[in-house]
């Protein structure tokens, strides 16, 4: 089974069984299978943060639930829960057009609902985790359905315990979200921030701050059903105050947020273009507007990006000192 149009980066690798997925009772099924063939399993959402590099011996199952609802409110907050299978960026709209306000800054953001808490998205100042009230996951061992809170999700930057202690043990069915009935924008990222600088305060409503950041993406970041990509390649990379001040010394202009009293974060995009990497093609290609974003124009096997993000590391371990982490997931 071909995965090309199951994944974003358009790899074109294929699995030995693929199974679409609706409800608990397929899924369950779907999981009996495995186990009585006893095949390995790769669970897929909207494929946007993998790197299918090969050729997969097992069970691919796509999560296809469907569903959204309000389930609670109180004084400040409406409650609102959302299938796996929904797409991320429709269900950030639908929550605008009901006044569910929040997740305005994560607007348009690839993927599905259920693959969010994962690698805890992130965007202009706001994270998932920001947004959270809690998720059900299926175990995959004795297939019972279990609720985590958001301290049972061990959430970090661009990272979850989905990605570490629990990694592929269970399976994410819905995830609700706490909602403010208020707006509550958070515009102080420096992108945005500059975008609205010319807005009346009372003119700034979470609709515009989503408009502008839709705006903000398209104008960096490449449409993956034109141009095969998984977003940011690499994360931020997490640096001592002292290793930013040595690198200040030789970069006056390097750019940095601050983390705290210890680290900041260094802006891997920045690194890689001042590196002379931007524009630079290969197979896979950097991608001209947004160094941070490896495309994969001519549709190749996921290999081909890591060659060139292989490259790309030993240059800015090189040239910085600093190690870049690769943020998707490479699989199998
Ligand atoms: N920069 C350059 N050259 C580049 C790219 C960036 O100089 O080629 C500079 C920019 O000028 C800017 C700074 O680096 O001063 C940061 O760039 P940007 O605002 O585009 O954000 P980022 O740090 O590169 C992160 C997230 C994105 C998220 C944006 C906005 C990570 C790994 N990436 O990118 O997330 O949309 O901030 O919040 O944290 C993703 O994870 O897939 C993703 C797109």
């Amino acid at each position: 089974f071909n995965l090309q149009n199951y994944n974003t980066l358009a790899s074109p690798v294929c699995a030995e069984f693929f199974v679409a997925v609706k409800d608990e009772a397929e899924l369950l099924a779907a999981l009996k299978f495995a186990k009585e063939k006893n095949l390995p399993l790769l669970v897929l959402g909207g494929g946007s943060n993998i790197v299918l590099h090969d050729d997969f011996a097992g069970l691919v199952i796509h999560v296809q639930f469907l569903g959204k609802e309000l389930v609670r409110e109180d004084e400040n907050f409406y409650y609102v829960k959302a299938a796996a299978g929904e797409n991320w960026s429709d269900f950030v709209d639908y929550c605008l057009d009901e006044h569910f306000y929040g997740l305005e800054n994560l607007s348009l953001i690839p993927g599905n609902v259920g693959a969010a808490p994962i690698q805890n998205i992130g965007a202009y100042s706001v994270e998932l985790q920001d947004v959270f009230s809690e998720l059900t996951a299926l175990d995959v061992k004795s297939g019972l359905a279990i609720t985590f809170t958001h301290e049972a999700c061990q959430f970090g930057y661009r990272d979850s315990v989905f990605k570490n202690a629990l990694l592929d043990q269970f399976i994410i069915t819905s995830v609700t979200f706490k909602l403010t009935k208020k707006p509550n924008l958070k515009i102080h990222y420096p992108a945005l921030q500059s975008a609205l600088a010319d807005e009346n305060e009372q003119d700034i409503t979470p609709e515009l701050v989503s408009q502008v950041v839709c705006d903000i993406r398209r104008s960096k970041l490449p449409d993956p059903k034109q141009i095969p990509n998984v977003g940011s390649f690499f994360k931020n990379p997490v640096v001592s105050l002292e290793k930013l001040a040595e690198l200040q010394q030789k970069y006056p202009e390097i750019v940095y947020y601050p983390v705290d009293t210890h680290q900041a974060k260094l802006a891997a995009g920045w690194l890689i273009d001042r590196a002379g990497w931007k524009g630079y093609v290969l197979e896979a290609a950097v991608h001209a507007k947004q160094a941070l974003v490896l495309t994969n124009p001519s549709r190749l096997k996921g290999s081909a990006v890591l060659v060139l993000a292989e490259l790309i590391k030993t240059s800015v371990t090189k040239e910085f000192g600093v190690d870049l982490e690769q943020e998707p997931r490479n699989y199998p």
